[in-house]
């Protein structure tokens, strides 16, 4: 039977806080998932007590079929890598990896083959007789993430484990520590609030805000189908409006734009709710010069003008804030299109918002 973590209504209390709010989930064997969500919703807390440093104040820790709510940290086996690299800085690289190994009384060659073989999953090998003040931040964290994998681990719990490097070495180790994972076949479970993180390494995403779970599910569909306005909000970029629904049109409360939405879209709402919130992400609006280049089978409704505000270059899409109605509206298109149409700040431009790329969330 497969090992599989099970989190049963688990809830964490601290005084008059609740930091995690009857979370249920399981992860299974060979997962790679992530918590993601906002600084204090809980994501550390649940890593914590997963680990065995908290005690749930209520609701049950389940592995391999049994409860281990009071089984110690020690005797759930299971490694830990946090954001501070936490590598005994009198030690060298070998020495660090092989401490968990000496601990466990494991014999002196089968500790050399193992950091060998752990220093070179991690292209390491020649730094061995190094001192973690001598390597950088990314080679540091490599250590601490292979010296958590050397005593054999079910699980690997990390908590932001890369927060603290910069962007590109960033890019890289999270490649790596996926090349680990699934080499390995390990359940690992990882914590961030960056949401380009989360999707991109991740089996499933659990986003989490308030000690909730807001949806679980692979990266793809929390990105296309968030079944929140948080979600959407929260993951990616998006564009808001918040109106009644009146048939199948919503009119903005605050800007008086009128957009027809498609009835898919509107079916994931109540049918009792009138006043519902719509997004639309930056590359689902399309963007013409203001000269009628427009075709005519779209839906006029959903044509709007304004005025390019701002040009960010994001590299390979170019992300513009376009004024409708004293409202900035967020769009993307690809460099390429972009340099085509040359558009400038201070254009005139016309957004098409196509019906069925609509979202719709209850208030
Ligand atoms: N030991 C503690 N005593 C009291 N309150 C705590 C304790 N640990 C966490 N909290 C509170 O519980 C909530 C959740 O905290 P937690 O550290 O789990 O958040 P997080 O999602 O990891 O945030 P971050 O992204 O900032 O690390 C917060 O409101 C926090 O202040
Ligand atoms: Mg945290």
């Amino acid at each position: 039977m497969a090992r599989d973590l099970v989190l049963d209504q688990l809830t964490k209390k601290f005084d008059s806080i609740t930091a995690v709010s009857n979370m249920s989930l399981e992860v299974r064997e060979g997962e790679f998932v992530c918590f993601l969500g906002p600084s204090g919703c809980g994501k550390t807390t649940t890593l914590r007590m997963i680990a065995g440093f908290d005690t749930p104040t209520s609701g049950s820790i389940n592995y391999d079929g049994e409860v281990i709510n009071d089984v110690i940290p020690q005797k759930r086996n299971f490694g830990i890598v946090f954001q501070s690299y936490a590598l005994f800085p009198h030690m060298t690289v070998e020495e660090n990896v092989s401490f968990g190994l000496k601990m466990h009384k494991v014999p002196k060659r089968k500790i050399t083959e193992r950091v060998n073989e752990l220093l070179a999953l991690v292209s390491l090998g020649d730094q061995k007789h190094k001192y973690p003040p001598e390597l950088s931040g990314g080679q540091q964290q490599r250590v601490a993430l292979v010296r958590s994998l050397a005593t054999y681990p079910q699980i690997l719990l990390l908590d932001e484990p890369l927060s603290a490097l910069d962007a590109k070495i960033r890019v890289n180790l999270r490649a790596e520590i996926k090349k680990v994972q699934t080499e390995l076949g390990i359940t690992m479970i990882y914590v961030t609030h960056d949401q380009e993180e989360a999707l991109s390494i991740s089996d499933r995403v659990i986003v989490m805000n308030h000690g909730y779970i807001e949806q679980v599910d692979k990266p793809i569909e929390i990105y296309k189908n968030p079944n929140t306005r948080f979600v959407a909000d929260f993951v990616g970029t998006s564009n808001f409006f918040e109106g009644q629904i009146e048939g199948n049109r919503v009119t903005d409360i605050k800007t008086g734009l009128r957009f027809v939405i498609a009835k898919d879209v509107l079916a994931a709402v109540e049918q009792s709710q009138k006043k519902i919130s719509i997004s639309i992400r930056p590359e689902k609006i399309i963007f013409h010069r203001h000269s009628g280049q427009v075709r005519g089978d779209l839906e006029k409704t959903n044509l709007k003008e304004g005025t390019i505000e701002v040009i960010t270059f994001l590299g390979v899409i170019v992300r513009s804030l376009v004024s409708v109605a004293d409202q900035h509206i967020i769009v993307d298109i690809t460099e390429k299109d972009f340099e085509k149409n040359l558009f400038r700040m201070g254009d005139r431009v016309q957004l098409y918002f196509p019906p069925e790329d609509f979202l719709a969330f209850g208030l």
